[in-house]
């Protein structure tokens, strides 16, 4: 009995199932009812007394090894069943989602794409700055509402006004790079700075704490006021279209003298008057004019060599104006269904 035994231990060992079928069969041949097993079973009561115990011990080695196999196979078909049920191989492949750039960063693109063809380089400077290069070696006075706590986020505040340019602050304007790139570098200077701006205000659909702005400067012997105007009306109408008007407001700015901000025709009523220009025809892009010849000297520039000018601009403001977004909280939320929807701006 011992020998049969062992005989249908190696069998089981060694046998080969490669289907639910031959699974069955096994199930079938060694433990169904009429199966070898049971049939042990059943000789066992011939069995003389003395060997009761070492051939007991050795049927239900048979057993456990013979419903081991069969619920290891029955697991492994199985779960092969849900494989095949994965890999269906009719099946479209996965649409692999791409991303989409950012509406800012084409429009910041562009306006570097234009001033790059006129030759200038781009230039950046920290978000985290001081008082001194964004506002006290720009001119700005040092009781300058720009400078109040309700605009400027401080990082480290000094109340003792001879300290104050050593304020550590959030910039509020690219205008900063402009004083970071004169204190190491003598004219000529053309500059394009783009980079992201801070002001404690309220969010809103027109307001945010954080925005962007490109800056442009350009320091050189005998640059006019027409110059900047010959750049102006070149960007204008390379943003915009060829079409595109612009007009000059006098302004002021503690950095330029004199100042202007420029209006470019609305490029959606193309002029004739619609509730986005107030009926105006004509909306305001960005500030400009020739660098105070203030600023040249508190950077080390010599003021009766050099002139130049200067201009910035708001890039969520061209943006708005490229693509009617109506609302600046758009562009930081992150909400995918909105910049897909400048998957084909570039
Ligand atoms: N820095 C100004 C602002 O944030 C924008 C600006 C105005 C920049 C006139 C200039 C300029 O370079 O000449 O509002």
């Amino acid at each position: 009995m011992i020998e049969k035994i062992n005989q249908l231990l190696s069998e089981i060992e060694t046998l080969q199932i490669s289907n639910l079928d031959e699974l069955e069969a096994l199930r079938l041949k060694y433990l169904s009812k009429k199966g070898a097993i049971n049939a042990l079973m059943a000789d066992f009561r011939n069995v003389a007394a003395e060997e009761k115990k070492t051939i007991g011990i050795k049927i239900n080695e048979l057993k456990n090894k013979a419903q081991e196999k069969f619920n290891d196979l029955k697991e492994q078909f199985e779960s092969k069943d849900n494989g095949a049920l994965e890999l269906d191989l009719t099946r479209t492949a996965y649409p692999i989602e791409l991303g989409t750039r950012h509406p800012l960063s084409i429009v910041r693109n562009e306006i570097i794409d234009i001033f790059a063809r006129l030759g200038f380089c781009i230039a950046e400077g920290p978000e985290v700055e001081d008082d001194w290069h964004v506002f006290s070696a720009l001119n700005f006075a040092a009781d300058h509402p720009a400078r109040d706590m309700q605009d400027t986020f401080f990082v480290e505040n000094n109340e003792d006004d001879e300290k104050i340019q050593n304020n550590i602050i959030l910039r509020t304007h690219t205008s900063s790079v402009q004083s970071r790139v004169m204190e190491k570098q003598q004219p000529p200077i053309r500059i394009i700075c783009p980079g992201r701006v801070f002001r404690n205000e309220a969010i809103s659909y027109r307001a945010h704490a954080f925005f962007h702005q490109v800056e442009a400067l350009y320091i050189d012997k005998n640059v006019s006021f027409t110059d900047l105007k010959q750049v102006l009306l070149l960007f204008a109408q390379e943003m915009f279209g060829a079409d595109t008007k612009i007009r000059l407001r006098p302004s002021y700015f503690p950095f330029t003298e004199p100042s202007a901000e420029m209006d470019i025709s609305c490029n959606i009523c193309g002029g004739k008057g619609c509730p986005f220009c107030k009926g105006t025809g004509w909306v305001e892009i960005l500030g400009c004019g020739m660098v105070d010849p203030n600023v040249l000297e508190l950077n080390g520039i010599d003021s009766k060599t050099y002139s130049g000018y200067a201009l910035g601009m708001g890039i969520e403001r061209i943006t708005n104006l490229k693509y009617r977004v109506n609302d600046l909280r758009l562009f930081s939320e992150n909400d995918t269904r909105f910049l897909r929807e400048f998957e084909s701006a570039y």
